[in-house]
């Protein structure tokens, strides 16, 4: 039988992801430390880049479920030395149960996956980060419901938060609004998909306007740490402040995957405000997670 990969959110159906959103609430709520269906069970994590959530929300979770994980660097393991993904892939899946990658390229998960005997998820890459779109779907389902018609908005970067957003939008069916300025756009392949779904925004107060949930991330993602001053110039007018929120619908959240930067891409009276949930958001990685490791791994 061939493995479950998660590498987009696209790799659930939208019955199988409201399923899994609801499982990771009841696992939150109801935790049985005698319920370990991954014991002796091993997950590999490598890691290209840096991370704090996503490390300890995978590591936690293996452990809550009875197994252990192994963290890997491309500094300290062939990988960073060129042995092909292939090679590689084939050796690390015949001696664990899954495998996380956190890479550059989205190229190096999807042919990590092709050669790989288990299930192997996507912990982000320069396109996607479907990971942190459970655990914010969570987020929304827990504190208003079903995302289903609701308005959502993304401000700033057309980056791999915002494409996975694009993804969410078009398993759970809600309209979202994305404000970027010209030159980071989301990928246009990606937004016809969504069709009608979907819908460009030059400014970002109109696209805050009967929102329900607004959104953001960093203008410089991991690997562009160069380009920042330039992006401080382009993002100006696109940080999600009180101005923004008091456009959205009274009771609209707001959300950010963290690590954030108060006063660029968000004002800290709106991340430290009412409507903030991003601690709930980063807890819920481990929830959320803990559903996608017994939904791929316990087959
Ligand atoms: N949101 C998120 O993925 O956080 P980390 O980079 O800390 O894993
Ligand atoms: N867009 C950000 C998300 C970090 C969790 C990045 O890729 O660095």
């Amino acid at each position: 039988m061939n493995p479950k990969h998660f590498i987009s959110l696209l790799d659930l159906s939208s019955d199988e992801l409201r399923q899994l959103i609801q499982r990771a609430i009841e696992l939150k709520n109801n935790r049985n430390p005698d319920f370990q269906p991954l014991k002796g069970q091993v997950l590999a994590m490598v890691f290209e880049k840096s991370s704090t959530r996503t490390r300890i929300s995978f590591e936690t979770g293996m452990s809550h479920f009875g197994g252990s994980a192994i963290f890997l660097s491309p500094r300290d393991t062939q990988l960073g030395r060129g042995e092909p993904i292939r090679d590689s892939a084939k050796v690390i899946s015949s001696m664990v149960d899954a495998i996380m990658l956190r890479t550059h390229e989205h190229k190096m998960v999807t042919e990590f996956a092709k050669y790989s005997s288990v299930p192997v998820i996507n912990g982000l890459t320069d396109l996607l980060h479907p990971c942190q779109l459970l655990a914010d779907m969570q987020t929304y389902f827990e504190h208003r419901g079903d995302i289903q018609g609701k308005t959502v908005t993304w401000v700033g970067d057309g980056n791999n938060m915002c494409h996975s957003y694009i993804n969410a939008a078009i398993r759970l069916d809600f309209k979202l609004n994305i404000a970027s300025p010209e030159g980071y756009l989301p990928d246009t392949h990606l937004l016809k998909s969504a069709g009608s779904r979907v819908n460009l925004f030059d400014n970002a107060l109109a696209a805050a306007q009967n929102s329900d949930l607004l959104v953001t991330d960093v203008w410089a993602s991991m690997g562009q740490e160069e380009e920042q001053k330039q992006r401080e110039i382009a993002f100006k007018d696109y940080q999600v402040t009180e101005e923004l929120m008091n456009n959205a619908n009274a009771d609209a959240l707001f959300m950010h995957c963290l690590p954030a930067h108060r006063g660029e891409e968000v004002a800290a009276e709106v991340i430290d405000g009412q409507q903030s949930v991003i601690f709930d958001e980063a807890e819920n990685r481990l929830h959320a997670q803990k559903a996608l490791l017994e939904l791929l791994m316990c087959r």
